[in-house]
């Protein structure tokens, strides 16, 4: 961790104070050797000034220890709050891998490097708000979350319509639709998920590392603790490729498609050929895990669809998520 607040505090205070003491000491001595005048009077002098500065010293060493305990107490709580106990994953980041970040942010969305940084900080703050007050977690590193909630919006989706396929704890469903509000959207959230109590997409089923199961009722409660209107949330129990599903999930457009649930190449082609008939012109794909060496579905699938005939454009890779942007039926690829 970078040198913290507090440290910083503690020495910008004592610097001046320790100048001052260095003065004094330096003074003292040079009176002291030019021993002149009165003999007995400046041993005496000499004496009580050292008393002084002694006693002076032990007051800014006790200051700078207290100083020293605040600064390893707020280490740790900082660490407590954003870091990896109890959880999967650490929600730290230092300055240079969010620059970086937002500097892919900026690549793939096309605005100023600086615009991006302001995005992905405030998106920093929405991930940790979400976190704090839900139950279960976001899947995934901080950077791959926030290259998801802060991408998107500054790609300007057609409209605020949500579908997410794979929710997991509903969480980042309840960060997309603050980032849609953020826009000036209005959001309508629909999701797709088994809700089989664990994550399905990995090999080895057991329960989540933040002790919450993943079912309706959770999802539910984490969107309400997100802020989301319950009178625009609707949930699909069941699989992607469900054609029952797929026929609930089709009746609108959706301005930003999140694919997210099986992570296998079949599962992520299956998803994409949903998206081709339900995503608006001009919407957004979001590929979630693309590049992931845990996931290699995923970019394989992806690839193998946009090689194929398509009304989706690739527009940008940003940590480990891919955008595509959907043509209207019929529209020529730039
Ligand atoms: C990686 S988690 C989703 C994480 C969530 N999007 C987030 O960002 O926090 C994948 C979720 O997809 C679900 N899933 C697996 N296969 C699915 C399928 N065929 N259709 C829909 N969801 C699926 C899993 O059970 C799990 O809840």
């Amino acid at each position: 961790m970078p040198e913290n607040l507090p440290h910083k505090v503690a020495n910008r205070t004592l610097k001046p104070l320790l100048t001052v003491l260095d003065r004094r000491i330096e003074r003292l001595a040079r009176r002291g050797a030019r021993q002149t005048v009165d003999e007995s009077r400046t041993v005496r002098d000499l004496k009580s000034e050292a008393e002084k500065l002694r006693k002076e010293l032990k007051r800014v060493r006790a200051d700078m220890d207290k100083m020293r305990d605040q600064s390893k107490g707020s280490d740790y709580a900082v660490d407590l709050l954003l870091g990896a106990h109890g959880r999967r994953s650490s929600r730290l980041m230092n300055e240079a891998s969010l620059r970086d970040l937002a500097d892919q942010v900026a690549k793939a969305a096309g605005v100023p490097k600086g615009n991006a940084y302001e995005r992905v900080v405030q998106a920093y703050r929405t991930l940790f708000e979400l976190e704090l007050r839900g139950v279960g977690r976001l899947a995934g590193g901080p950077g791959n979350i926030l290259g998801k909630l802060t991408t998107t919006p500054l790609l300007n989706p057609p409209n605020g319509e949500i579908l997410e396929i794979g929710t997991l704890f509903g969480l980042f469903s309840g960060g997309m639709a603050r980032q849609m509000s953020r826009i000036g959207l209005k959001y309508e959230l629909t999701i797709i998920d088994p809700f089989a109590s664990v994550q399905l997409q990995v090999t080895e089923l057991k329960p989540d590392a933040s002790g919450s199961p993943v079912t309706e009722t959770v999802v539910r409660e984490n969107l309400t603790l997100a802020g989301v209107d319950p009178e625009r949330l609707r949930m699909f129990q069941g699989f992607s490729e469900d054609p029952t599903v797929q026929a609930k999930a089709s009746d609108r457009e959706y301005g930003v498609v999140v694919i997210d649930g099986d992570h296998s190449a079949e599962g992520v082609a299956n998803d994409l050929v949903f998206a081709e008939k339900i995503v608006a012109p001009g919407g957004i794909v979001v590929l979630d895990d693309f590049g992931d060496k845990n996931w290699p579905g995923v970019q394989e699938a992806t690839e193998r669809h946009l090689a194929g005939p398509t009304r989706f454009d690739l527009v940008g890779v940003v940590a480990t998520s891919a955008f595509l942007r959907a043509r209207a039926l019929g529209e020529p690829a730039a």
